[in-house]
């Protein structure tokens, strides 16, 4: 066991209590579901929903759109959990705690993990408002979770050369065939924050091969692959990325176009999850 998962085992604990209180079986699938993914959860049967600051040892999340909460139960008959909100380097979290909903839901028995975030399109063919599967990702944090972390039974050099399992993402195309969702496949670069970016650094992270921009996800990616899970990640296309529409961008805008498509990005899950 490593740091980061002697710090989640006592959190996963709490839960798992909770879920076995409630006849439930542990999960297998888990989500993380980021600004505007949220609507998700209300197509999950929930048995256990417990906010991030009733439990022992968890950080609270602190952003506007995230509930911070883990609900755990089925969805589409599957036993699933959802961290519903995540905690980002942008609160001040460094990259070993920004990883601990991952680490929990690990704990817990997941084994297949689907990270969601809502990111800027930085490919102008891109649009608002479509969905982007993650084919790759670029971390450019520059900050690693695995950094510093010594556990006897697991190597550090993760080899990320296949982060995002193919085969899921075959499974999350299809699911936005199901839901009626134009879907689109990508790199994702996950960036610091919280300021968004300016128009010429959108300009270069589109020469260095990204297709949208985020600020989480990436360093998730690297901890549930180090663990062995199975990865996917879908990004919600919320706006087109900085200098490639007109007008600024807000976390407020962000929160509302998402909000608007809340109901399709349910089903998007949903179908996947029935696939699974
Ligand atoms: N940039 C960075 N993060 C984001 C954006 C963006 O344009 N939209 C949603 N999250």
């Amino acid at each position: 066991m490593d740091e980061i998962q002697r710090r989640a085992a006592p959190i996963a604990r709490q839960i798992a209590e909770r879920l076995e209180g409630a006849g439930c079986p542990p999960p297998r699938l888990g989500m993380i579901l980021g600004s505007g993914w949220g609507a998700a959860a209300e197509r999950m049967d929930v048995s256990v929903r417990i906010p991030f600051a009733h439990l022992e040892g968890m950080p609270a999340c602190g952003v506007a759109g995230h509930a911070g909460a883990f609900a755990c139960g089925t969805l589409a008959g599957k036993p699933a959990a959802a961290a519903l909100g995540r905690l980002h380097m942008y609160e001040g979290h460094p990259p070993a705690e920004a990883v601990l909903p991952v680490a929990v839901l690990y704990e817990l028995g997941v084994r297949t993990l689907v990270l969601t975030n809502a990111a800027g399109a930085v490919n102008a063919g891109f649009a608002a408002g479509e969905v982007m599967v993650i084919r790759d990702h670029i971390n450019f944090t520059f900050r690693n979770p695995l950094t510093g972390l010594c556990a006897a039974e697991r190597t550090r050099f993760v080899d990320l050369a296949q982060a995002y399992d193919e085969e899921l993402r075959a499974r999350l195309r299809a699911a936005c065939a199901d839901a009626g969702i134009s879907c689109r496949e990508g790199i994702y670069m996950q960036l610091p924050g919280p300021s968004y970016e300016t128009p010429a650094e959108i300009r270069a992270f589109r020469a260095l091969g990204a297709d949208a921009v985020g600020m989480s996800t990436a360093v998730e990616a690297v901890y549930a692959r180090y663990l062995g899970m199975r990865v996917a990640g879908v990004s919600f296309l919320s706006n087109m990325a900085a200098g490639l529409a007109p007008g600024g961008i807000g976390h407020g805008e962000v929160l509302e176009r998402s909000e608007r498509s809340r109901a399709s990005l349910a089903a998007l899950l949903y179908a996947f999850a029935e696939r699974l």
